[in-house]
């Protein structure tokens, strides 16, 4: 059932339930408050006319109209008037009587033999009810006579009536009006949410570019959107990262493989010496060395992205690390009359997979090597700043482009001045240099002016200190 049919039903009952009380309550207070009132007046003329009749006395001869001139009270259309002896014979009737006799009940009677006054409803066939109060007059302790007043009930049962009318009417009709607004409501309040549910619906894996357009505020619905938004971008953002991937991916397997078959399809285009051959042979193994380690990194960064690649953590003593990685640079260096120094080295010890942390430095030197100018220097430094150890790997060559620094650290991103300086290469270098740092609660870092100098700096937390 659509939300808006939902929430209007719901509003509606529960509306449907409240009027209802409130008619109810309205009822019930109203019948009450009439009917109290009734009984007030009555008594109100009761003492008027045990007054009078005080005044006059009691004797047997004593008429209603005399009572009535000296006490015009007594002579109201709405009330009428009657006097029992104890014998529960009536002795003195007002006018408005005349027609027919009411008698005392039985109840009234006992209850005045015991001094009790009666408030009672009576009703005779063919009249509308009638209101009787009897009050008993006592002298001496004993009973002398009864005086009862009374009054049709026929303009409290109309008014209750037109009270009745009146809501069994307006309720519906509120009710009704309310679901209408209730409809309207819930149709505007919702009307957002089928707009999402219809942008949602354009937006396709073909097309992530789309985005909701957001409400201003800030209240769920806009929180929906803004939410639905950042999800469509993080969407489209691997949708891109992975496309960039594959193409590149194609991209570096393709170039060896040019290679080898140019290389192979030249050699074979007439009988060469065994020299040749054997040339042609090497350089296909060195291409098929690149195929192998493009192939392993490829399946190495999405098994460690899946966390299928296990960790060591160990203490590592990262200065030892530092000044055996320089050893080993200062030897692949040679060739290019690269200088491999150190700056300072303090002691260090991280937690962490000295294996991988061997394979970061090693990439970084061998990046520094690749992209120094010949007869440069590359300096290697540690310095501890706790909780933190720092290390740095910093080069004097070519540098990299401001626009390319953000993307270095991308799978298969190589900057074009870095293409043009050295072939070898396929760019994974950093994106295993970044895993890794990652996966020991550190980061990496890149400062660099193009043509001048680059420092790659790492940062990772000290192992906590042995207790
Ligand atoms: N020390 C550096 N100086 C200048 N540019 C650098 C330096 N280190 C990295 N870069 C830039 O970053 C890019 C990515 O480096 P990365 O190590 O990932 O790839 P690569 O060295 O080109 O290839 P690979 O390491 O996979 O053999 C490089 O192609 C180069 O453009
Ligand atoms: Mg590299």
């Amino acid at each position: 059932m659509p939300l808006r049919i939902t929430l209007t039903l719901w509003y509606g009952s529960a509306l449907a339930a409240v009027l209802m009380s409130f008619a109810l309550v309205v009822y019930a207070v109203m019948a009450k408050d009439l009917r109290e009132q009734v009984d007030r007046q009555l008594e109100n003329s009761a003492v008027v006319a045990i007054r009078s009749l005080q005044q006059k006395g009691f004797g047997p001869f004593i008429q209603f109209e005399d009572l009535s001139d000296q006490f015009p009270e007594l002579a109201v259309v709405d009330k009428f008037f009657q006097i029992f002896s104890p014998t529960g014979r009536i002795t003195i009737q007002s006018p408005n009587l005349r027609t027919r006799d009411i008698p005392l009940s039985r109840t009234s009677l006992e209850s005045a033999f015991k001094g009790n006054t009666t408030l009672e409803s009576a009703k005779f066939p063919g009249e509308s009810p009638i209101r009787l109060i009897s009050v008993p007059i006592v002298q001496d302790g004993t009973l002398v006579n009864i005086v009862q007043v009374g009054t049709s009930l026929q303009s409290v049962d109309e008014a209750l009536h037109r009270l009745l009318v009146v809501l069994l009417l307006t309720g519906p009709v509120a009710l009704g009006l309310s679901l209408i607004g209730g409809w309207f409501l819930a149709g505007r309040a919702l009307r957002p949410v089928d707009q999402i549910t219809s942008a949602a619906h354009r937006i396709t894996a073909s097309d992530l570019s789309q985005r909701l357009s957001v409400p201003t505020s800030s209240d769920e619905i806009g929180r929906l959107a803004t939410t639905f938004n950042d999800m469509i971008a993080r969407l489209e953002a691997s949708f891109r990262q992975i496309r960039q991937f594959s193409a590149d991916a194609s991209h570096e397997l393709r170039t060896p493989l040019t290679v080898m078959k140019g290389e192979s399809e030249l050699a074979l285009r007439r009988s060469r010496s065994g020299d040749e051959y054997k040339a042609v042979l090497e350089s296909n193994l060195e291409e098929i060395d690149r195929l192998s380690r493009i192939v392993d990194e490829l399946l190495f960064l999405p098994r460690a992205d899946l966390g299928q690649v296990k960790l060591e953590r160990q203490v590592v003593k990262l200065d030892a690390l530092v000044t055996d990685i320089q050893r080993q640079a200062s030897v692949l260096g040679q060739d290019q009359q690269i200088h491999v120094a150190l700056g300072p080295v303090d002691p260090v010890e991280v937690l962490g997979d000295e294996w991988r942390l061997r394979e970061l430095l090693l990439n970084l030197v061998d990046n520094a090597i690749k992209y120094s100018w010949p007869g440069g220097t590359i300096e290697l430094s540690l310095t501890r700043q706790a909780p933190m150890a720092r290390l740095t790997v910093s080069d004097r060559g070519i540098g990299i482009p401001l626009d390319s620094q953000t993307r270095i650290f991308d799978r298969f991103f190589r900057a074009d001045n870095a293409r043009t300086h050295s072939k070898k290469g396929t760019g994974l270098g950093l994106a295993l240099c970044k895993w890794i740092v990652e996966a020991h609660q550190g980061r990496i870092e890149v400062e660099s002016i193009p043509g001048e100098y680059a420092r790659f700096t790492i940062v990772l937390p000290l192992a906590p200190p042995a207790s």
